[in-house]
């Protein structure tokens, strides 16, 4: 489209330059505003691309016009406060509040249909409690030696390159101010990342930050940089629920100079990342990774990331934990839910299981071989809220990691052209102008604030139900609609199988 407004610029301002000395003065400005859209019309019928515009030239523009601001007309003049995907209008609101540290009551009642079948509560109790402290979450199974002390909400895993140098910046002063984590994402550590705030390392399959220059996974390169003292954890990223299976696409115009001397790669190329891992084949070969990735880091925690697919890949996984006493010291389970900076629609929409079922199966599944006990379980998947945390923690999360809404709190506004390098907030592109606009220091405040006032409001929730620490979570505090007129406690829905679990 732009290129199409420039060659008729160009033409116009020619032709009007050289039909301007044949006419009079007044012509010629009725000519400086015609000669544009008879230019463009012509255009139009020559091209053969857009059937569209050879059968309405010029007015076919419209449309494309309109269908580029579609977003920004749906949020700004249809979208009522409950609309709005992937996050609602209301929810966005309510980030927006706690990032800012505004006022974040809603006034005159709910606006949401509480009879909808798979609407959930929150069982409170008659005598609630006050004051719950949010506790830290250690991670570190049998055959760590550093064990990490964790918040209950932290930073989700997303690259520098998915997002940009400031975003990273923020999001990292963010994390170090508030005392919780950012996880890198696959695209390796850059300076951006090295703000003081507490680092969980992603490996995914590209090994960027530790890759030989085929692409393989590079031991020593891996030890040099897991000794950054920076980094807490390492995480193994097997699958993330927007995309399971897929792999990663790092667009040729987002992959500049700097962002290819820090993963190893060639800029301005498209960068695919395969979709599993060269370094193993099979769950015994995962096991021996996280083995072997637990000694090059001197006993830092080593777990994995995966949004659940095949329950029999992973019930296998589990059997063989058992079988060879290997432990991951973690596990991040996404839902497929989950967002990314760029999917195919089909493994977006129709891949992988939603947080709720993957995150039971794991914690079930964990739990009927012994194995949960040493392995922390740490969730992700639209949790924007006290409320969406403290649902999860009940289901048998250990602590939750959000990304969405942590973009969201340094100024994403959910355009939605993450894909694009044009995101007009300068959250996710590499576009210097667009990103200047996002002012590391005031967004890094928001961070802070989102997560803190975000986990008080979990806590206020744990002591409305009658609790003192957010482990008491159990499934029947959580009810879900099941019709118009029925109602279950998660408990009902999802029943603890044999598990030794304390009731309360
Ligand atoms: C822009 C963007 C980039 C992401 N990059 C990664 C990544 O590098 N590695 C990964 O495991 N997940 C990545 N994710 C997925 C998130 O870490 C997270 O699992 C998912 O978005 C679910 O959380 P949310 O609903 O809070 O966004 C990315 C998500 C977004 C939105
Ligand atoms: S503002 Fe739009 S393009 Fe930018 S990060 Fe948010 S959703 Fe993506």
């Amino acid at each position: 489209m732009r290129k199409q407004f420039f060659i008729t610029s160009i033409i116009s301002i020619g032709l009007s330059i050289v039909l301007g000395k044949f006419v009079s003065s007044s012509y010629y400005y009725l000519l400086f505003f015609i000669l544009p859209f008879v230019v463009l019309g012509c255009y139009d019928v020559i091209q053969t691309k857009r059937s569209i515009l050879r059968n309405f030239p010029v007015l076919g523009h419209l449309r494309y016009i309109f269908e580029s601001i579609s977003p920004e007309i749906q949020q700004y003049f249809i979208e009522r406060r409950t609309d709005g995907t992937p996050l609602s209008r209301n929810q966005r609101s309510l980030i927006y509040q706690r990032a800012k540290g505004v006022k974040d009551t809603h006034p005159f009642g709910t606006e949401h249909n509480l009879m909808e079948p798979g609407y959930e509560f929150l069982a409170h109790s008659i005598f609630p409690k006050e004051h719950v402290e949010a506790p830290r979450i250690k991670i570190g199974g049998p055959h760590c030696t550093k064990p990490y002390e964790a918040a209950l909400l932290n930073i989700s895993a997303m690259s520098f390159g998915a997002l940009s140098n400031r975003a990273i910046e923020a999001l990292n002063i963010g994390a170090r101010e508030g005392g919780f984590y950012h996880n890198t994402g696959e695209g390796s550590i850059s300076s951006y990342h090295l703000q003081g705030g507490d680092l969980v390392w992603q490996i995914g399959t590209g090994y960027f930050g530790c890759r030989t220059p085929d692409g393989k996974f590079d031991p020593e390169k891996f030890r040099d940089c897991a000794a950054k003292p920076e980094v807490k954890m390492i995480e193994i990223k097997l699958s993330q629920g927007a995309k399971p299976g897929h792999g990663g696409i790092l667009p040729a115009d987002k992959n500049t100079p700097e962002i290819a001397g820090i993963r190893g790669l060639k800029p301005y190329t498209t960068v695919f990342s395969p979709p599993g891992h060269s370094a193993f084949s099979n769950v015994n070969g995962l096991l021996k990774f996280v083995e072997q990735l637990r000694a090059l880091s001197n006993g830092k925690p080593i777990g994995f990331k995966l949004c659940v697919g095949r329950r029999d890949e992973f019930e296998e996984l589990c059997d063989e934990m058992v079988k060879t006493g290997i432990t991951p010291d973690f596990i991040s389970v996404d839902g497929a839910e989950g967002g990314t900076g760029a999917a195919p629609p089909e493994f977006a929409d129709h891949m992988g299981i939603p947080l709720e079922r993957g995150l039971v199966f794991v914690v079930d599944t964990l739990f009927a071989r012994g194995l949960r006990e040493h392995i922390k379980i740490i969730c992700s998947g639209k949790i924007i809220s006290g409320s969406s945390m403290v649902r999860f923690l009940a289901l048998g999360a250990d602590l939750c990691n959000s990304a969405r809404a942590m973009m969201l709190a340094i100024g994403c506004i959910q355009a939605q052209r993450c894909n694009t390098n044009n995101c007009p907030t300068g959250v996710a592109t590499q576009d210097p102008e667009l990103i200047k606009g996002l002012d590391v220091k005031d967004k890094s405040v928001r961070v802070t604030n989102f997560q803190k006032n975000t986990v008080k409001a979990a806590m206020e929730i744990v002591g409305a139900i009658g609790l003192e620490h957010p482990d008491d979570l159990r499934r029947h505090h959580v009810i879900k609609n099941i019709n118009a007129t029925e109602s279950r406690l998660f408990s009902e829905i999802y029943p603890y199988q044999d598990m030794v679990v304390k009731p309360l």
